[in-house]
């Protein structure tokens, strides 16, 4: 639980005002952060949280089902028709799921969340900034996270270590490089704009600094 009680969603008067902590993980792919969501994870269940680690796409049941589509189907899917794919997947998980652990008080994890569509729907597939954004918030009606930790990393960086896991890519993960690179500019052009809501680290570093760093954020926000 957050020590100030004011609720950190927008609109404040949203359903289910949020109590608890959420923690969002962003960045390109390969860059780590399913690796420090899970070492948050232990870190704050060891403390005696209670943790609700999560992610998106895919977070709920009919998530799972949005996941295949976006990812996994074979030829084309519209832009527009990804961007809803995604706000569809959001606006379930966030109402079924995340919002109830945050009005228990609990700690949200989640990996991916509305500023992966606005980097990957709006920059990467040139939808718009602001209409992503606009159709994730209205699918969320207003939940932005607390903090939101963005590992940053050169898209040929993380590449390689894609490569070096040997999983197929994914749709998104096998666009080219100019598409990941805009992701990436985009990422931290919202970085920039909410300074006060980002986090951002050099994924380059030791995993054991990069959690460091994540704790010493959280702890602050738990007062
Ligand atoms: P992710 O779950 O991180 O992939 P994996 O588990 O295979 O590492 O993300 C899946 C992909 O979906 C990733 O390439 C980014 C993309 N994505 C979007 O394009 N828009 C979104 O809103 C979200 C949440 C993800």
């Amino acid at each position: 639980m957050t020590a100030d009680p004011a609720p950190r969603s927008a609109p404040a008067e949203g359903p289910q005002a949020a109590t608890g902590l959420f923690v969002t993980f962003e960045g390109g792919d390969g860059v780590g952060k399913t690796t420090q969501a899970a070492l948050l994870e232990e870190w704050l269940t060891d403390a005696g949280r209670t943790v609700v680690r999560t992610r998106e796409p895919g977070g709920t049941e009919v998530g799972v089902l949005i996941r295949d589509i976006v990812l996994h189907h074979r030829g084309e899917v519209a832009p527009r028709a990804e961007a809803l794919l995604y706000a569809a997947d959001r606006a379930h998980h966030i109402e079924t799921l995340v919002r109830p652990a945050l009005s228990r008080g609990e700690v949200v994890i989640q990996d991916r969340y509305l500023d992966s569509s606005v980097a990957y729907q709006g920059a990467g597939r040139v939808l718009g900034r602001d209409e992503v954004r606009d159709l994730s918030l209205w699918a969320t009606e207003g939940l932005l996270p607390d903090v939101t930790v963005l590992l940053d990393l050169d898209p040929a960086a993380a590449r390689a270590r894609l490569d070096a896991d040997d999983k197929p890519f994914d749709r998104l993960e096998a666009e080219k490089e100019h598409f990941h690179a805009r992701v990436r500019a985009e990422f931290l052009s919202l970085a920039d704009a909410e300074p006060d809501r980002f986090l951002v680290l050099d994924a380059s570093r030791p995993a054991d600094e990069l959690a460091a760093a994540v704790r010493e954020r959280v702890q602050t926000l738990l007062g």
